[in-house]
């Protein structure tokens, strides 16, 4: 780890007051040189404060979205353990597959405080403005058959929601198969892609936008989208929520790889499952259809009830579902 993100670490970490004495002698550097990584650390935002014959002290974390604010943060077994950080790209999918290519490591994680080009599902753009909301991509080489990929947006949702739980005290709900909602509003979109070789998948990226501190969302998706502000009235840390969101997903990945299927994840999304006991219009290009939500069964399908008592297993990657209501 770099001086810089082991300073930051070890200042969060304290709480208190730490001397420039102690730090030299731990880093073997100057005093200046100390001095020096204070001064860029309040650059970037941090409030820190130096008080003669005390030390350093971290006294307010705002909300800082930098590769070392994010290093210092992710102590996982590999999710985000290996690290990308633009202040702007074009799409942080893009940028993962480029990676994929080149072979980096299942686990990691690019993340931007911009896109120019977020990509969203069905060709869709996904907006993304710098300094308020999460924009990540996470590339897995999972060795399993492809046709178990689509559930590993199901476990991102799923990731997302424990997350938004732990880390902001706030409730949300999965509107399946994959959108994370508030009040019935989209709060987060994940997109998957996957690069496969005839029967085997070479990888995978999951890319995760979270609409997180926007005061106001543009007028076009003001209806169907919200953001964690708007929600809770609170501003959220963006690194403190993307490292949790990590977390959970890596340890929810590894029970879907364990069962490579969602056996193990089921009654954790259902019990978030917003669509659920919900009157749906099932959109199949076959013929759109109306029934009752009941759930997902372990491989992830919808269970639809229609109204002659038959249950349908609705297969995400056909179809998609609409409330009655509105969006959700
Ligand atoms: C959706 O349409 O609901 C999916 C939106 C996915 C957006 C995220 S933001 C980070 C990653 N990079 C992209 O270009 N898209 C995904």
């Amino acid at each position: 780890m770099a001086m810089k993100t082991e300073i930051l670490t070890l200042l969060r970490e304290s709480g208190d007051y730490i001397s420039g004495q102690e730090l030299c002698g731990r880093f073997h550097v100057s005093r200046t040189a100390v001095w020096k990584v204070m001064k860029q650390l309040q650059q970037e935002g941090y409030i820190i404060e130096a008080v003669r014959n005390k030390g350093y002290m971290l006294k307010e974390n705002p909300d800082v979205l930098t590769r070392s604010e994010l290093k210092s943060r992710i102590h996982n077994r590999w999710a985000g353990n290996e690290i990308y950080f633009y202040e702007e790209t074009g799409s942080t999918n893009i940028d993962a597959k480029r990676l994929g290519e080149e072979g980096a490591p299942h686990g990691t994680v690019v993340a931007a405080d911009k896109q120019n080009s977020g990509r969203g599902r069905r060709g869709r753009t996904w907006e993304s403005p710098a300094g308020k909301d999460i924009y990540f991509t996470i590339l897995l080489r999972p060795e399993f058959p492809p046709d178990k990929a689509a559930g590993l947006t199901l476990v991102m949702a799923l990731s997302v929601v424990q997350a938004i739980e732990e880390e902001c005290g706030m409730e949300a709900g999965i509107k399946w198969p994959n959108d994370v909602v508030m009040n019935g509003k989209k709060v987060c979109g994940i997109l998957t892609e996957l690069t496969t070789e005839t029967d085997y998948i070479q990888y995978v990226v999951t890319g995760v936008g979270i609409n997180v501190n926007l005061e106001v969302m543009p007028e076009e998706i003001d209806e169907t989208a919200t953001s964690l502000l708007l929600e809770g009235g609170k501003r959220i840390g963006r690194a403190g929520l993307l490292q949790k969101v990590l977390k959970k997903f890596e340890g929810n990945y590894e029970k879907y790889a364990k069962s490579l299927d969602m056996a193990l994840l089921e009654d954790e999304y259902n019990a978030r499952l917003v669509n659920r006991d919900r009157q749906v219009r099932v959109l199949d290009p076959k013929g759109e259809w109306e029934g009752i939500a009941r759930g997902i069964n372990a491989s992830g399908e919808l269970l639809v009830e229609k109204e002659t008592g038959e249950t349908v297993e609705v297969y995400a990657g056909e179809v998609s579902v609409r409330g009655l209501y509105g969006y959700v």
